[in-house]
């Protein structure tokens, strides 16, 4: 039976999302009331149609630009496009997504005495000249960029939580999310593992983006949600930011030829010239998240793979 009062309201914003589809799954299944708001830019109503029945469960259209008045105990402030091509489509709404979704998000929970979490980003490191890199290293970003919509708008946001924590004493949780994957990611998103996979599936030759020397580590999205919903029950002493991903580090062509492997595809590989400003290497340096969260990945690259795959195969099948 549940503890009186264990039950609290949160809200997810950006909760139609990939990441947070699955964070709601988890918080209905903690107990909590789940308020999910989204605009349905990438996210979708199907990742959460399974909930939609569900009697602690609610979904909201709405954009995180403008101001939101509820009540709520804790904020998940996930809303942001995620990915390249969408983040880059309409540059000037994802800046205003990360910086007045901020404001208005952190004006909620200032109003109610909330606690809020911001899904912030490693982009946040930029094109990183430390290896693996620590939350003390303050990155190396382009401020006038093709990325830089997402990457300063992202850096700002932080700002805004920790001048929030200061002047204010709200109580905050910076996450920064390292390349995260599994299902409900969108196929024709241009991330790296939904790429492949989709690629892989239809036999459609593989796209890897420079020599495929460049590496990436994978996080699989139930050890991301895990770490989320521990580091917002931490005490108001761990504000992050705090590293959150998988350290173990793959080239884009070991992940190419992983994918090719379980889903049996004949699909070959064509090279092409990297995007701007794309990062040769990233890693999380995990010792901050290991001792504050007694966490750490537990899914390998071949079991998440598998799942996700299991999961583009019938979607693909279905469409
Ligand atoms: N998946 C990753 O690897 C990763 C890595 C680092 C950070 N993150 C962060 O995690 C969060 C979720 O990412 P995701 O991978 O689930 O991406 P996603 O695109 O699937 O989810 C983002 C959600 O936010 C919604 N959204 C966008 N703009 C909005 C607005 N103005 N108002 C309301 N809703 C809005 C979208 O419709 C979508 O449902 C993002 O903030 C992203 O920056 C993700």
């Amino acid at each position: 039976m549940r503890k009186y009062n264990a039950s609290k309201r949160m809200l997810v914003t950006g909760g139609a999302g990939f990441l947070g589809s699955h964070l709601c799954d988890r918080l209905i299944e903690q107990g909590h009331d789940v308020l999910c708001v989204d605009n349905f830019f990438t996210g979708t109503k199907r990742n959460v149609e399974h909930l939609l029945d569900h009697p602690r469960f609610e979904l909201m259209r709405h954009d995180v630009t403008f101001p939101l008045y509820i009540e709520v105990d804790e904020i998940f402030n996930l809303a942001c496009p995620a990915s390249p091509i969408h983040y880059q489509h309409d540059p000037v709404q994802t800046t205003k997504t990360s910086v007045h979704g901020a404001i208005n998000m952190l004006g909620l929970a200032k109003r109610v005495r909330a606690k809020i979490l911001q899904a912030s980003t490693s982009e946040v490191y930029g094109d990183p000249e430390i290896h693996p890199q620590t939350e003390d290293y303050w990155g190396n970003v382009n401020p006038i960029g093709i990325r830089s919509c997402y990457d300063e708008g992202k850096r700002c946001a932080e700002t805004l939580f920790f001048d929030y924590w200061r002047q204010h004493a709200l109580p905050i949780k910076v996450a920064r999310i390292f390349n995260t994957y599994g299902p409900r990611m969108q196929p024709n998103d241009g991330r790296v593992v939904s790429s492949f996979i989709v690629q892989a599936l239809k036999g459609d030759p593989i796209t890897v983006f420079g020599d495929g020397g460049q590496t990436r580590s994978f996080c699989y999205v139930d050890d991301l949600v895990e770490a989320i919903t521990r580091l917002m029950l931490t005490g108001e002493g761990c504000t992050g930011p705090i590293n959150l991903g998988n350290n173990s580090e793959f080239t884009i062509l070991e992940l190419a030829e992983k994918v090719i492997s379980y889903t049996n595809s004949r699909s070959k590989l064509i090279f092409k010239p990297l995007p701007q400003d794309d990062p040769r290497q990233r890693q999380p340096d995990l010792t901050k998240a290991k001792a504050a969260l007694n966490w750490e990945p537990k899914v390998a690259l071949e079991d998440g793979l598998k799942e996700t795959i299991a999961y583009f195969r019938r979607s693909l099948e279905l469409s």
